[in-house]
């Protein structure tokens, strides 16, 4: 498992994906806001492909976040399209509701950046997110994010389109938290 300085990020198992599932994925609000196709109800038991993790997808790291202090599970973290030849990657996370504004965010985005940069070596982590997402925005600046661009109107999110921002970071200017 990673360690943040209150979250940890460990593998999936398969008692977190209904938990995941109704918690990141049931509202349509919220779903339709961190997921890029169209919300859709999926019968329980369904193979759901964004939280059951494909062993052979190398492109793709998924965790499931855990509160450090009694491992209650809070979230899902990913580093996906990891380009080894470039070395870059993209970082994604949702927490359930009721662990959001604690401060776990921030934390998670800090263990990315730790899996990304140093066990995986890349050289730049880049983070997409619509315009008005305060918090994920918050997440990756206090990691030391920059904003490089406006994708505007990139997202059709609940009857209208939104802009996104881009956010990179790469490896010589991130400052990794003392201990882990
Ligand atoms: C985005 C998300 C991961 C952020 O995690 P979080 O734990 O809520 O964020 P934190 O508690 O670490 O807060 C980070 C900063 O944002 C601020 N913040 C938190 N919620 C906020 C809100 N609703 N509005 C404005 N600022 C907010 C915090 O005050 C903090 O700022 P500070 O560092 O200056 O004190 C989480 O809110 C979430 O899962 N949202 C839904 C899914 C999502 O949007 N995922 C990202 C898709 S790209």
């Amino acid at each position: 498992m990673l360690r943040g300085a209150k979250v940890g990020l460990r593998a999936r198992f398969d008692e977190d994906i209904p938990v995941l599932r109704t918690e990141l994925y049931d509202d349509v609000v919220n779903s339709s806001r961190s997921e890029a196709g169209p919300w859709k109800p999926m019968t329980p038991g369904t193979r759901d492909p964004r939280l059951v993790v494909d062993e052979k997808q190398e492109r793709s790291v998924s965790f499931s976040v855990v509160e450090l202090e009694g491992g209650t599970l809070i979230g899902s973290a990913t580093l996906w399209g990891i380009d080894t030849h470039n070395r870059n990657a993209h970082i994604g996370l949702g927490l359930f509701p009721a662990a959001r504004g604690k401060g776990y965010g921030t934390d998670v985005v800090a263990v990315l950046c730790h899996y990304g940069f140093t066990v995986r070596g890349l050289r730049r982590l880049q983070i997409e997110t619509l315009a008005d997402n305060a918090a994920m925005l918050r997440s990756a600046e206090r990691n030391g994010f920059v904003r490089e661009g406006v994708l505007r109107s990139s997202a059709w999110v609940m009857g209208e389109f939104l802009d996104e921002v881009l956010l990179g970071l790469l490896a010589q200017d991130w400052e990794p938290a003392p201990a882990r």
